[in-house]
């Protein structure tokens, strides 16, 4: 199968890269790489010989693809997939960006969950899929047990999301903020009897300062939260948090049927793993062993944490399981409010998960490989 891929140079479309490589994905393709700024440079060598990045725009080559992936960003999507289907183009679409999520000829692609929905997709013809938003696959990766026993009737995720979320330019951002701090403590951290209050006023001086690094957050994230992701809907949500409740019921196939899903999402100083705090209204009393049993069973990445003190700050941290295909789930217990009710704290790397590996799966899965 001939294989564009097009934006593997990004944050997401690097980590796709090393998953692909890892999982010796190239040995079954042939890929052609695009390249929206240094066409006729040299693509990327997988162990296939040599060859020249094509330009991302250039809609007769992309035709040449059976299967396109992309990770270039909605932009992108949204100039050239109509461009590529209105010149007859009838390959599949394989995307990270949110530009074609909900829309009808879509199918957004979290198989371990929703194999079923993907697979009556395919069968009615449809040929674009779409990646979740990363906070939505973690959340579902760790709490597909409940799902699909269908015993969730609502479920509230407060979320700490990485900075890896907005993107390359934000993680470095993270760690400059961070530089910045230590830098203004400066040489009170050697001494130890210097007070926290005088550390304090230096930092706080530091995050008011218009020198800080805030380029690419807008604002202090080191030593702060930002309790807004991406745009203002004008009621009171943020785009992100209204993804929550449309893509986790799109993948779920629930449509009609709704599961109530929200809550606020925050940025958090954190590399990569996105995590949620979150408040589960159950359809009936469920012992937390049986839930542990089924968030256990559901799928093999979900990794049940004992709700334990040692345990869940060894185990359930972004620290643990950055770089992991693990979705951390631990902190089950019910709650005050009634034996429905469950608390969970779920984490996940949201470049794996979250983004690149539902993208090369689903590639797997057209493969038949
Ligand atoms: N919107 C997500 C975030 C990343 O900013 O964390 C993309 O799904």
């Amino acid at each position: 199968m001939q294989v564009g891929l097009v934006g593997w140079r990004g944050m997401v479309g690097s980590v796709l890269m090393q998953r692909m490589r890892e999982e010796n994905d190239f040995a079954h393709i042939t890929p052609v790489f695009f390249s929206t700024s240094s066409a006729g440079k040299p693509a990327p060598d997988i162990g296939k010989g040599t060859s020249t990045l094509i330009d991302a725009n250039d809609i007769a080559a992309l035709k040449r693809c059976e299967t396109i992936i992309t990770c270039q960003g909605g932009d992108y999507t949204k100039e050239v997939y109509p461009k590529l289907r209105a010149a007859g183009w009838e390959g599949y679409w394989i995307d990270a960006a949110s530009a074609k999520r909900m829309d009808d000829d879509s199918v957004i692609i979290l198989d371990p969950i929703n194999a079923h929905v993907i697979d009556a997709a395919r069968a009615k013809g449809i040929k674009n899929f779409i990646g979740a938003n990363c906070t939505v696959s973690v959340m579902l990766m760790g709490l597909h047990g409940l799902f699909k026993a269908d015993l969730v009737e609502w479920v509230s995720t407060m979320t700490y999301q990485a900075a890896s979320g907005g993107g390359a330019a934000h993680m470095r951002e993270l760690i400059a903020q961070m530089g910045v701090l230590n830098h203004a403590a400066g040489e009170l951290m050697m001494n130890p009897a210097a007070s926290a209050l005088e550390i304090d006023k230096r930092v706080t001086d530091a995050l008011h300062s218009d020198r800080f690094p805030k380029e690419h957050f807008g604002f202090p994230l080191a030593a702060s939260l930002l309790p807004w992701i991406d745009s203002d809907l004008g009621n009171g949500t943020s785009r992100e948090e209204k993804k929550s409740m449309d893509e986790a019921n799109k993948i779920l196939g629930y449509a009609p049927k709704r599961v109530p899903v929200d809550g606020l999402c925050v940025r958090a100083g954190v590399m990569r793993c996105h995590s949620h705090g979150a408040t589960i209204k159950l359809k009936k009393a469920v012992p937390v062993e049986e839930v542990q049993k089924l968030l256990t069973a559901a799928n093999p990445w979900a990794k049940v944490v004992a709700n334990n003190k040692p345990d869940s700050l060894a185990q359930l941290t972004p620290a643990a399981i950055t770089g992991t295909l693990n979705i951390g789930v631990g902190r089950i217990r019910t709650l005050h409010m009634g034996p429905e009710y469950l608390s969970a704290f779920i984490c996940g790397d949201q470049l794996l998960w979250g983004a690149a590996e539902p993208l090369r799966r689903m590639l797997r899965i057209l493969l038949g490989k």
